[in-house]
């Protein structure tokens, strides 16, 4: 058990980003305080919390008074320096510990821990050097993504290689970083399982959603996946032993691509709430947001179970400008995160449609 975090507690967010924000709303529907911590900046989490610190991840002076005005804290994004998130965990809990997140900010920890687990992920080797990349082709063989270990989302820091022509130059398009070489998974599609695990060790699991990405960046969640109860089921039960591995506090986001055959295998996983679940905003007693809140705090987990269908597709760059419309649909749940530009690539809201299940609605 973990010591409970009563209603009128603060809990402190590294991150200010849409996640955040979800996070700060989820914890004002319990009666808890938020504190986000962030650099200056476009921040949509500002908006919407108790109490701010703009300051960089490395400023120690900043990083103690954060730590010492709440009563957990937790990250947003898995990209937060390491010394910031130790030197705050010095002072008050982090949950999710430093563990995951050390192991899933390099994806050839993140393979390694995994395979360990003996949980299949895709062909992967390690790329130190520019000079390692033919060697690591050789292995792996192609079509074959390079994706820089550190730093990357969203598809950022990955290179598709098709074929041998494509190895020059890949090395510095990657980002000139120490790299993983994958191999191409031939998937029927993929699904991502969320799920969160408490101060008291129970297990909680969303259904898992059937997602689709365009430009290496989530459009569409869908639940149900169109898959069998038994690979939900296995989904489901391989998350579990992830997260007791772990010894996880939280919510945390496995992807998972499904096989031809039915068989699973990990692409990555996130330690913290995803996009792939904000259908569960809308869909679920309890959302995603409430769950981390719940499962950090030391409360008991909420009813993972949905009462509608779900779909959820991201409104990325200018596609929020569809707002107006998506507002006027039926049974559709519109969500904005209040970001100033409307960049490209940038998610500035999503919208899900429902589909109330029978007798439930
Ligand atoms: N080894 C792979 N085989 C097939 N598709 C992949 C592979 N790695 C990544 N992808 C595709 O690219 C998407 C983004 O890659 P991912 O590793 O999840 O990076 P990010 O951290 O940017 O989310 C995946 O959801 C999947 O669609
Ligand atoms: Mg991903």
């Amino acid at each position: 058990m973990i010591p409970v975090v009563t209603p009128g507690g603060a809990i402190g967010i590294l991150g200010g980003g849409q996640l955040g924000r979800m996070l700060a709303l989820a914890a004002a529907r319990l009666g808890l305080k938020s504190h986000i911590f962030c650099p200056p900046g476009d921040n949509p989490g500002t908006h919407v919390c108790d109490a701010i610190t703009l300051a960089e991840y490395d400023d120690s002076a900043a990083c103690d008074r954060f730590a010492s005005s709440v009563d957990v804290a937790t990250y947003e994004f898995e990209n937060i320096p390491l010394a910031c998130v130790e030197r705050i965990a010095s002072r008050v809990a982090v949950r999710p510990g430093i563990g995951a997140l050390r192991i899933s900010q390099d994806r050839l920890h993140e393979k390694d821990f995994i395979r360990q687990l003996n949980i299949a992920t895709a062909p992967y080797t390690a790329v130190d050097h520019a000079g390692e990349l033919s060697r690591a082709a050789a292995e792996i063989g192609f079509p074959a993504i390079l994706k820089t270990r550190r730093l990357g989302y969203d598809g950022r820091g990955q290179v598709a290689l098709r074929g041998p022509d494509d190895l020059a130059g890949a090395w510095e398009k990657a980002g000139g970083a120490p790299c993983i070489l994958e191999g191409k998974v031939d998937f029927a599609r993929e699904i991502s399982v969320v799920a969160a695990r408490g101060g008291d060790d129970a297990i909680a699991c969303y259904d898992p959603p059937e997602n689709t990405h365009r430009d290496g960046i989530l459009d569409i969640s869908r639940v149900p996946a169109d898959i069998t109860v038994e690979i939900a089921a296995a989904a489901k039960a391989l998350t579990a032993r992830l997260l007791a591995a772990l010894d996880y506090r939280g919510v945390i986001a496995v992807e998972w691509f499904v096989l031809k055959d039915g068989q699973l295998a990990v692409n990555e996983f996130a330690p913290r709430v995803h996009n792939s679940g904000h259908w569960t905003l809308d869909a679920c007693a309890v959302s995603q947001f409430e769950q981390h809140i719940r499962a950090i705090c030391g409360w008991p987990l909420g009813d993972p179970a949905r009462h509608s269908d779900a779909e959820m597709r991201n409104l990325i760059g200018e596609e929020v400008e569809q707002w107006a419309s998506l507002a006027a649909q039926p049974a559709t749940a519109l969500h904005l995160y209040g970001k100033a530009e409307a960049r490209k690539g940038r998610k500035m809201g999503h919208v899900t449609r429902l589909f109330p299940k029978d007798g439930l609605a």
